[in-house]
């Protein structure tokens, strides 16, 4: 039995169409339930829908076998498990993001804005720039409107919130879509199980 931790919304609904392409359905599924945790005997396969972020947690630690994050995520949290596939999904971008006009004089310590402070760091860091991060956990666009932040750097998926609140992507720090991810000593003993529903989603990725 592989036991899979999705991410909870619209990208885990695609993942788990995926997965079912691939042979791992869950006839029991059905949209709109609020079970939390449905399997197939049949498939070899239990699923759980857990928030997108903590995905990262079940695997690393073991409750999951295998899991679904961002790269994001992945950038963000460092966690001690394997990637063993880009799944093509979720495609979006990591930006900075503030005022169209909005130019950094340098002149004093940059306020951030994001859910990201270690993405937003690293960043920042590589280019020798002071800043000052203020952590919030969602609705980050609203940190420039209201002179919380100078910039955010956030997820950029249509640009459609930005533009909605007269901001612009203001330079692009990395591309980013959803991972298979394993956890390593599961990896280890399931290696077969694992490394089976690998090739068969890389099979409908590519097909
Ligand atoms: C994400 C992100 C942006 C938005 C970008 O927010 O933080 O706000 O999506 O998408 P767009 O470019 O297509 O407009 P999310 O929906 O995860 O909500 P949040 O405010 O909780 O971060």
């Amino acid at each position: 039995m592989l036991n899979v931790a999705l991410p909870k919304g619209r990208l885990g609904e695609k993942v788990y169409n995926l997965f079912s392409e691939a042979g791992y359905a869950c006839p029991d599924l059905t949209e709109n339930s609020r079970r939390l945790l449905f399997g197939s005997e049949e498939a070899g396969i239990r699923y759980f829908w857990v928030k997108p972020s903590d995905v990262p947690i079940y695997v690393e630690r073991g409750a999951a076998d295998l899991g679904v994050a961002g790269k994001d995520i992945l950038l963000e949290q460092e966690p001690e498990v394997y990637e063993l596939l880009d799944l093509g999904l979720g495609k979006c971008r990591m930006a900075v993001a503030g005022p169209a006009d909005f130019h950094d004089s340098g002149s004093r310590t940059l306020r951030v804005a994001t859910k990201y402070p270690n993405i937003a760091s690293a960043w920042y860091e590589r280019q020798g720039r002071d800043i000052d991060i203020i952590r919030l956990n969602g609705s980050i666009e609203l940190a420039p409107l209201l002179g919380l932040s100078d910039v955010i750097v956030d997820i950029v998926e249509t640009g459609k919130t930005l533009r909605e609140n007269r901001l612009a992507v203001l330079e692009t720090v990395l591309p980013v879509s959803a991972r298979l991810i394993a956890n390593k000593a599961a990896y280890q003993f399931k290696t077969e199980a694992i490394e089976g529903l690998r090739e068969r989603i890389r099979g409908r990725i590519e097909a």
